[in-house]
């Protein structure tokens, strides 16, 4: 494969099919992914409350790059690359914990927490600190989400996050707190695994859980997404009357999408569960303390998409959002967090595993589907097959990648 091939290729592929094989397995097109895809975008990589203290970081690994977000002890968060300045090696070699300094492993080169050098043993008198500070990853913080942005030349962040703004603010991400935190692995190429996130089609054969949950027309009409499915004047009805309500109650209702040829993927909607849910659990019942600016149930749904890589799903008690890393072209983690309100104490004010049960167990169904997928369709006899109605999301994900991709090699 070369930029050449890979352009006829993209000419080649047809609206409402899936993608050739290729892009579902080749390293050649996965690097360019991450190098012209990934790297664009803002992703949001954790909540701040994962380092609450002094000297707590994290990981985040994607492709070559390893990044170590630590808040320093003025509370400032910092992002930088890990890779020491000197010949290179990775200094944080553990996924997370505590660090007053960061020494690098090799020669012990050692870093402040901002980045600056602290000492650098036994070089000459030429050697001046100053010009050999770790490199600076852009990071943004809003509402407590950590995002980066591997670009040397990012969007500017506000325009990327002000049409998402009202509805990530209505839920009080800032005063929140990870309640649980799991990975899902899965042996799937990124677009497979985006795929099965942007339609519905699925659901009703492989959730039972979400479909307990969800109103049936709102799956067909909603599932993933405003305009991912055909209309449904049922649910059309239901939404408009629950808007009327919620409106008078003072709180964001609408939404927002854009087109596939915008340099951003972003989405927010605010729907109603099945009636009777109060929130996304077994029972309905409420599962923890009131988020944000709730003060009473509205029993609403935000679904709010950053970019492809991330996906904010939020109840009036508590979030669920998503983080969607390529790992090779065969291999992406999932990595999903539960948020409540910062005071709400675990067994007291809410139940991890009434909270956790929809989105951990349609997760792992998804995981076992998409496995099967990319089994498939590495087969010599897969072919691109055709969309259905329900999988308008898929193909809206889809224009946008090949138009990203094109550009990127044009
Ligand atoms: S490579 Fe880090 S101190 Fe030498
Ligand atoms: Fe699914």
């Amino acid at each position: 494969m070369n930029n050449d091939n890979l352009k006829n290729l993209i000419k080649k592929q047809k609206s409402n099919y899936t993608l050739d094989q290729e892009f579902y397995v080749d390293d050649y097109i996965f690097n360019l992914d991450i190098k012209n895809i990934f790297s664009k975008q803002w992703v949001f990589v954790g909540h701040t409350s994962r380092i609450p203290k002094y000297g707590d970081f994290f990981l985040f690994n994607i492709g070559k790059e390893s990044i170590i977000i630590i808040r320093d002890k003025d509370n400032k968060i910092y992002a930088h690359y890990n890779v020491c300045r000197h010949r290179g090696s990775h200094i944080c070699l553990e996924e997370s914990g505590n660090k007053k300094l960061l020494v690098c492993p090799y020669h012990a080169w050692s870093y402040n927490l901002d980045g600056s050098i602290k000492s650098a043993r036994l070089m000459n008198d030429n050697f001046n600190k100053e010009e050999w500070s770790l490199n600076k990853c852009n990071l943004k913080i809003f509402e407590g989400l950590i995002f980066i942005n591997l670009s040397d030349k990012p969007n500017d962040f506000n325009e990327f996050i002000s049409p998402t703004k009202e509805f990530i603010k209505l839920h009080g991400l800032s005063n929140a707190k990870i309640a649980h935190r799991q990975m899902y692995p899965t042996n799937g190429n990124w677009k497979l695994t985006l795929d099965n996130f942007h339609e519905c089609y699925h659901c009703q054969p492989a959730h039972p859980e979400y479909c307990k949950v969800h109103d049936k027309e709102y799956i067909i009409a909603y599932g993933a997404g405003s305009n991912t499915g055909p209309s449904s004047k049922k649910f059309d009805k239901i939404l408009q009357n629950w808007n009327e309500k919620v409106k008078k109650m003072g709180h964001v209702t609408g939404e927002y999408s854009e087109s596939e040829f915008n340099d951003y993927s972003r989405s927010a909607e605010r729907t109603p569960l099945k009636e009777g849910m109060f929130t996304e659990t077994k029972s309905g019942k409420p599962v923890s303390k009131l988020m944000g600016d709730f003060k009473e149930y509205d029993c609403g749904y935000t679904s709010v998409g950053t970019s492809p890589f991330n996906s904010l799903l939020m109840c009036n008690d508590f979030a669920t959002l998503f983080t969607f890393i390529p790992v090779s072209s065969l291999h992406t983690q999932v990595e999903l967090m539960w948020l409540v309100h910062k005071d709400a104490e675990e067994g007291k004010d809410y139940n991890l595993e009434e909270m956790t049960w929809m989105w951990d167990l349609t997760t792992i169904a998804d995981k076992k589907i998409i496995e099967n997928n990319q089994k498939g369709v590495l087969s010599k006899k897969y072919v691109p097959g055709p969309l259905s109605e329900m999988e308008k999301g898929l193909e809206k994900f889809k224009s946008w990648y090949l138009k990203h991709l094109e550009i990127s090699i044009s």
